[in-house]
């Protein structure tokens, strides 16, 4: 089986080269060029692409897979919000994921980014660079004995519930389905109050045409003033110009973003070259209590390892006509 791996990175060449020899019948050709309407025909010639969240995997995509007889969309990464999942039916193109390959690595980045922009981490590390100690602009408040508020409690959002467990505070979540496995130490409750309770909320559900824009300017409003909002999930699940109006109300402690609408489709780029006047990324960066990071959240060592993995066992499956539980189906 032949697979093109598209948007290749070195840290994807060296974590999937390491597993290919487990898997003898697959050979793997990289591409540094995202999958998208302008590249799918590069996959003339194999019987499967390799793509990540940042890829077009859109019908006019889909189409070009299809008539280059393309049989296989083995999606790197948990989140399939850009495939479209119809067209890929109508074509019988199998649709893989990589459902849960590491919910720590992705939740411990997220508390990562609440401690930061709580203590201002990232202001603190330059004041001390020029000589700066003084301590003006850095105080932060105790997570001990606060509430989180974990919005969407799959494998991610518990390992947070977790994490925030550990930490002394108390965890509620909201979720269109309870998580049996947390009933110890979550309480669930509905949106409005966990909006209403939170000192820290956390964003962790999948995009979808249900949570498009669930934090936009009436669920901000109900938000206690000094919350730190944590999105380590995807852009769109805020709307960034309510955020950006928040902030200026001062309603936000901190912001930490891991994901942002206007990363999509350039994610993963060095953009440090460019004037980003213009972004509402920038915008969001002009403030002193917001901390961007871009799309890191999975990007550890066991995370890549098990990506690859199962990956490469995804391509398996589907070559030796196996069904999967990594098959993405329409809803
Ligand atoms: P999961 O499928 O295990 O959990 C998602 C949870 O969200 C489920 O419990 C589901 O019931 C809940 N949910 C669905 N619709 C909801 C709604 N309308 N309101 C509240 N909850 C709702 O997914 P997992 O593995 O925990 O991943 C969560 C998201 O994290 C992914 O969809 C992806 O967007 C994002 N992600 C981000 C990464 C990063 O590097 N920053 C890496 C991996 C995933």
């Amino acid at each position: 089986m032949k697979i093109l791996f598209y948007d290749a990175k070195s840290y994807d060449y060296d974590s999937f080269q390491s597993k290919l020899s487990g898997f003898p019948e697959i050979s793997v050709e990289y591409i540094r060029s995202d999958l998208d309407p302008r590249t799918a025909a590069l996959a003339e010639g194999f019987d499967a692409v390799c793509a990540f969240v940042s890829s077009d995997a859109g019908a006019a995509t889909l189409d070009i897979l299809h008539e280059k007889g393309v049989g296989l969309l083995l999606m790197r990464c948990a989140g399939f919000n850009n495939v479209d999942l119809e067209k890929a039916a109508e074509y019988d193109i199998r649709v893989m994921c990589v459902p849960g390959y590491s919910p720590e690595a992705v939740a411990e980045h997220a508390m990562a980014l609440a401690l930061a922009c709580n203590r201002r981490l990232h202001k603190a590390y330059n004041k001390v660079r020029e000589n700066d100690f003084s301590l003006s602009g850095l105080m932060g408040f105790n997570f001990y004995r606060k509430t989180a508020g974990i919005i969407g409690t799959g494998r991610i959002g518990a390992a947070m519930c977790r994490i925030c467990h550990g930490f002394g505070m108390r965890v509620t979540a909201y979720d269109v389905y309870q998580n049996e496995g947390l009933k110890d130490i979550v309480t669930y409750v509905s949106l409005d109050e966990l909006l209403q309770g939170s000192d820290l909320i956390s964003l962790h559900c999948p995009l979808t045409d249900d949570t498009y824009h669930l934090i936009q300017r009436d669920t901000i409003q109900k938000m206690k003033d000094g919350v730190i909002l944590v999105n380590t999930s995807r852009g769109a699940l805020v709307k960034t110009e309510d955020l950006i109006e928040g902030i200026r109300l001062h309603k936000f402690a901190g912001v930490g973003l891991d994901v942002y609408e206007e990363e999509a489709p350039n994610v993963f780029e060095d953009r440090s070259d460019e004037i980003l006047e213009h972004s509402t990324t920038a915008r969001l960066l002009s403030f002193p209590n917001v901390m961007i990071t871009s799309h890191q959240g999975f990007f550890t060592r066991e995370a890549l390892e098990a990506i690859a993995i199962t990956t490469l066992q995804n391509a398996e499956d589907h070559r030796m006509g196996r069904a999967s539980a990594n098959d993405v189906k329409l809803p």
